[in-house]
């Protein structure tokens, strides 16, 4: 039996055709044009790729966009320099420093500084503490997109077993957060996890967040089980694949989602929902 493929490419069009709507609106009935910065250090390809398909997305859905670039040298106090800027600039609603930065910049100090009521991406400690709290506020757009496509697919999460492959701020720890929050029983594995596919094996939702092509395998899948691919890799002959063996998981899995086409368009989808946010709370809307 194969697999449902879950069409986050359609998910998010649906998405981005309501968000124009409704930035339509704003501009209209308040005289409110959301605002997006991108901040780009260096000439990182995929990081370029990333950015200008963020750029695509905001002006397809009416959002105005400033595309900020820094030489791969820029010093750490140039970086904080144009967050600082930004944060002033009533015109900006959200801000997104796109990651990876350089090793002269301190990444940490950087996310530290952008407004917590401008950061679209949910990486600031006020916004991350708010989720853990149980007040999300800016949720970071990945994890918040896999919600999106779970609930879409009309998924009843209460009481399942959710595996997350991946720890990091940006996906893995969020994403358990979400999952606790519909009632999954959660289990966070990582790096140095020490049976990965036991645990695996063990979830009926299998979240990979992992950076190595196809590392999770047909025989590590639960049957029936809902798989999300949060990884991207390109292959030697220059194609993507996810963190899970596709070909192998798809006659396994119950849904999965596809790379390129799963939870990729869901990501912007969500950046775009984080900045029409914050230009509405930003106007006391
Ligand atoms: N690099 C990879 N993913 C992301 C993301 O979601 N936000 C930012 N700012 N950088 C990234």
């Amino acid at each position: 039996m194969s697999a449902q493929i879950i069409d986050g490419k359609t998910i998010a069009k649906e998405l981005r055709a309501e968000l124009k709507t409704e930035v339509e609106g704003l501009k209209e009935e308040h005289g409110i044009t959301p605002g997006l910065a991108v901040v780009l250090v260096g000439e990182d390809a995929a990081s370029q790729v990333y950015v200008r398909n963020k750029h695509r997305a905001c002006k397809r859905a009416g959002i105005a966009t400033r595309d900020l670039r820094l030489e791969a040298d820029a010093t750490h106090e140039e970086v904080m320099n144009v967050v600082r800027e930004l944060n002033a600039d009533p015109d900006i609603h959200g801000i997104l420093v796109q990651l990876p930065l350089p090793d002269q910049v301190d990444e940490e100090e950087i996310l530290n500084a952008i407004d917590p009521n401008k950061d679209v991406d949910g990486f600031h400690p006020v916004n991350m503490g708010l989720l853990l709290a149980g007040q999300p506020s800016f949720v970071a757009c990945t994890p918040k997109g896999v919600m999106h496509m779970i609930d879409t697919l009309g998924i009843d999460l209460t009481g399942k077993e959710a595996v997350i492959v991946g720890r990091s701020n940006i996906v893995g720890k969020p994403q358990a957060l979400l999952l606790l929050y519909k009632h999954c029983t959660v289990t966070i594995c990582h790096s140095r996890t020490k049976d990965l596919a036991e645990h695996c094996r063990n979830a009926d939702v299998l979240v990979a967040a992992v950076g190595r092509a196809k590392m999770i395998t047909g025989d590590m899948i639960k049957p029936g089980a809902t798989v999300i691919d949060v990884g991207i890799n390109r292959t030697e002959d220059g194609s993507l694949v996810g963190g899970v063996d596709f070909a192998a998981a798809v006659e396994v899995a119950g849904e999965i989602t596809p790379v390129p086409g799963g939870v990729g368009p869901m990501t912007i989808a969500m950046l775009l929902r984080n900045t029409v946010d914050a230009a509405r709370a930003s106007a006391g809307l």
